[in-house]
């Protein structure tokens, strides 16, 4: 496969070879697993001291940055997993259902593989950049007349009668790639952090960083465990509302999700670990969006925006002034910032304002800056 060979090194550092090289010791991968990988992980853990001044001055912000990623998604982390072991296993079609990402993702890691890759999309409601990658990718793209629930309903009942192999959250390989960001994150703190901010859709991803940082603590690796804190967008909150939505509806499309397929294992992740699950409205998401960027330079896209929003408003009722008054220092908070904003540039423009235009001379440029 798209193995690294062990004597291509940089002349400063060992070179990054994937997660799968990096955590192997804890994942499912033996002397027969072929190492389907872009060389995903080892993403930024960026400190953003100006937004949390911003939105919670009570915090130690850092952003966990998985746009950084080669598809531009966390999705990569499991993919590489997910497809390595389908490759082993000798398949020869993957199939997902997605809000996007996901179907970023497997159809590049599919094609590392030369695995035939086929995506189930809800037609018209996912994000332009993420549909191109699928196109351009190659995979085989199907516009379902529903939503990511129905076709995810489709893809479960395929993978039970034919021998295509499952490349969506529900293949436990994909939380076993994606437990490494907790890991990385846990690496680059030198301990956990005290919360870990994350947006929630089908709930795989909370999951994954749950069991990743349990299986850090049994190994002793860390000595205490973060409060999990999962934000879903309000008009797609099952897990906040207590009940399947059956029409979920939100500009975070990435989190359009009404019947998520982890949802009891969020809800433990959320109670073992002391955390929350909250909702925030689609407005604050938006604007939550737009001032991380401008206040941390990290561009998310607005499902990744979702914990900034959410961050806020705890803010705002005294949660972290708690909880730093409790530790007697500021309380480390972690947010994983699922995926780039440029996937949605649609949203973004809308969010981002019109360039001013000027004449092409020096006096109107001094003009506009409003300095001449
Ligand atoms: N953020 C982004 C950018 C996502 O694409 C997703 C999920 C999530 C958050 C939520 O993660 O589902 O593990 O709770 N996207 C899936 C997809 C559903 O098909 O790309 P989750």
């Amino acid at each position: 496969m798209n193995d690294q060979p062990s004597d291509m090194r940089s002349p400063h550092a060992p070179m990054w070879r994937g997660l799968m090289h990096a955590y192997r010791e804890f994942l499912p991968v033996t002397e027969k697993t072929p190492f389907v990988t872009l060389c995903e992980g080892n993403t930024p853990l960026v400190h953003a001291p100006r937004l949390a001044e911003i939105i919670a001055p009570d915090i130690e912000l850092y952003l966990k940055f998985e746009g950084a990623n080669p598809t531009g998604s966390f999705k990569d982390r499991g993919m590489t997993l997910a497809v390595s072991k389908a490759a082993e296993e000798g398949a020869t079609v993957g199939i997902c259902a997605s809000t996007g990402n996901t179907s970023a993702s497997a159809a590049a890691y599919c094609a590392v593989a030369g695995i035939r890759c086929v995506v189930l999309l809800p037609q018209n409601a996912i994000a332009l950049g993420k549909l191109a990658q699928a196109l351009v990718e190659g995979a085989t793209v199907l516009a379902v007349e529903g939503n990511f629930d129905d076709a995810l309903k489709i893809v479960r009942q395929l993978c039970d009668k034919h021998p295509i192999a499952l490349l969506n959250s529900l293949n436990p390989y994909r939380l076993e790639g994606q437990k490494t960001g907790a890991f990385e994150v846990c690496d680059a703190l030198g301990k956990a952090p005290d919360f870990h901010a994350i947006p929630v859709g089908n709930a795989g991803n909370i999951t994954a960083y749950w069991k990743g940082y349990n299986e850090y603590h049994a190994q002793n690796r860390i000595s205490e465990l973060p409060k999990m804190l999962g934000f879903q967008a309000a008009g797609a909150a099952p897990l906040v509302l207590g009940h399947d939505v059956d029409k979920p509806e939100t500009v975070a499309t990435a989190i359009r999700i009404g019947r998520p397929a982890r949802g009891d294992e969020a809800i433990a992740a959320r109670d073992n670990s002391g955390g929350l699950i909250h909702s925030v409205p689609d407005a604050e998401i938006l604007q939550a969006q737009k001032l991380m960027a401008a206040s941390s330079g990290i561009f998310g896209e607005p499902a990744s925006a979702a914990p900034i929003a959410g961050i806020t408003n705890l803010a705002a009722q005294k949660y972290f002034s708690q909880a730093r008054a409790e530790l007697g220092r500021k309380p480390v908070v972690v947010a994983t910032v699922t995926g780039h904003g440029l996937k949605d540039p649609n949203t973004a423009i809308q969010i981002g304002g019109e360039p001013q235009v000027v004449p092409a001379s020096e006096e109107a440029v001094l003009r506009a800056m409003q300095l001449g």
